[in-house]
């Protein structure tokens, strides 16, 4: 195992000669054998990250599932890997209920939430036994419908409106979350800006049409509040509220949920900064979760009398941030005397890092190969593309020069699931690293592939050989593309 002098985390670092490594596999070696941008994965970090956190919840409260967020990286082999690592799956849509069940995962620690499901979604789910999150009285129907088609039992959960009074006198610092910092409070801000579950007024009388349908299994309750900050209130206050409404729902109509699933929204952080304006530093270990999940949740089951049901957390950014890295190469680089700025371009992009340009995170940067070389103050790393770029603004950072390479940390929540096009970019490929052996997951994007729904009409067709344009166009930006390499 390569020895780290200075470790970002357990199984990204650099290496005594000054060199970035992701397990046993240099950088500069995954820059040259598959080209640049290119989103690289461990293994190992998603193995671990899991142990922790199952750890974590399973010693004080044993019947916890933990549900890997498919959205944070709906990549098959990423998914695979959280799988075998032992993760149920959260899923938004079709997509991502077919991939987490293509991966293997147990479909009884899988759930399908979302605001309005397709009739597809839901007949999937039904068909495959994972349990169906419903939004709104009209979608109990539509699952009833579907499962009575099919002649099968849905399960189902139920998500109901919270109103989150607890933390009304917290303030969200998450501009891309909807609120400004200093703005509303995250109370109201999950009260108002948030478009999911139903009334509160409405899910006693949902439950009683629930428990009265032969072709419905009513399994659990379901509630995600997501990071409006990083403090364990959040879901502490989701925790209570939950439980306080399945009391009373149990006194109304008897029925007590198989499980409570209390959503994502714990925070990852580095010292050196992450996440919304670089504010996530010191967030909460998943130990400093668990001690407020589990106590305010056990207090809450005791008090009420609710017996000893599944507890499911559905986490993506806490587990997924740090099991890959985005590596880029210098393009250009220019310096302006009148500011004093110094602006480095590269080839990766806000593209390929949507949540800076949507909700101001910071993705922090590394140097791959440059160790020991000055810092140059007023540093800007920007992208090629026409929008603002800024993918790092006002750093300091060690001199570059075209042809170096950088790192950008924590990319593997919501980068390569979010990734754009915009400007015409292919998408980078991934590479799934396991010790010293690096494979494609995801292979790079081609002109081909992204004008391949283009279609242009017969009458202006004419002399245009689009399919030969493109192919030529790829081969002169065709890149190296192993599939697998071993260091
Ligand atoms: C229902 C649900 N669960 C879990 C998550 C994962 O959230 P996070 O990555 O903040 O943990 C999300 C994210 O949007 C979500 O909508």
């Amino acid at each position: 195992m390569t020895q780290f002098v200075r470790a970002y985390s357990e199984h990204v670092g650099v290496d005594g000669s000054g060199l970035l490594y992701v397990e046993d596999v240099a950088c500069e070696e995954l820059a040259a054998q598959f080209g640049t941008p290119v989103f690289v994965i461990s293994e190992a970090q998603i193995q671990s990250n899991m142990a922790s956190i199952t750890r974590a919840f399973r010693s004080r409260y044993p019947r916890t599932e933990v549900l890997f967020a498919t959205k944070a990286n709906n990549n098959l082999g990423v998914r695979r890997a959280f799988t075998l690592a032992g993760a149920g799956g959260e899923c938004f849509g079709y997509g991502e209920l077919l991939v987490t069940l293509l991966a293997g995962t147990d479909p009884k620690a899988t759930v399908l939430n979302g605001f309005a499901k397709n009739d597809r979604d839901v007949t999937l789910a039904v068909k495959s036994g994972v349990a169906i999150h419903v939004d709104n009285r009209g979608e109990l129907e539509q699952v009833s419908r579907i499962a009575t088609k099919l002649g099968r039992i849905a399960r189902v959960g139920l998500r109901p409106r919270f109103l989150m009074h607890e933390v009304d006198e917290l303030r969200s610092d998450w501009p891309g979350a909807g609120s400004e910092p200093g703005g509303e409070s995250i109370g109201a801000n999950l009260r108002v800006n948030y478009k999911n579950g139903m009334p509160l007024g409405e899910v006693v009388d949902v439950c009683r049409e629930a428990l009265a349908d032969p072709a419905i299994d009513l399994v659990g309750l379901h509630y995600h509040a997501g990071r409006e900050l990083a403090d364990v209130r959040i879901l502490q206050a989701v925790v209570s509220e939950q439980v306080r409404i399945a009391a009373r729902i149990r006194d109304d109509v008897g029925w007590v949920p198989e499980y409570f699933d209390v959503g994502g929204g714990m925070a990852f952080g580095r010292p050196e900064g992450h996440g919304p304006l670089a504010r996530d530093r010191d967030v909460p270990s998943y130990d400093d979760y668990a001690d407020a999940i589990i106590e305010t949740f056990t207090d809450g089951l005791t008090k009420h009398d609710l017996g000893e049901p599944r507890l499911m957390i559905e986490p993506g950014r806490a587990v997924a941030s740090n099991i890959g890295i985005l590596v880029s190469r210098v393009v250009e680089g220019k310096y302006v005397p009148e500011t004093g700025q110094t602006w480095i371009a590269l080839d990766a992009s806000q593209n390929h890092l949507m949540n800076n340009q949507s909700g101001g995170f910071y993705y922090h940067p590394v140097s791959v190969t440059e160790a020991g070389r000055p810092l140059v103050a007023h540093t800007n790393l920007v992208d090629q593309n026409c929008w603002d770029g800024n993918l790092a603004f006002d750093i300091k950072f060690p001199e570059l020069a075209r042809g170096d390479l950088i790192a950008f940390l924590d990319t593997g929540a919501y980068c390569e699931s979010k990734a754009a096009t915009f400007n015409l970019t292919p998408r980078p490929a991934t590479v799934l690293v396991s010790g010293g052996v690096a494979e494609i997951v995801t292979r790079r994007e081609t002109l081909t592939d992204l004008l391949a729904r283009v279609e242009v009409p017969q009458m202006l067709s004419k002399e245009l050989d689009l399919p030969r344009a493109l192919a030529e166009a790829d081969e002169e930006l065709a890149l190296p593309t192993p599939r697998r390499i071993n260091a």
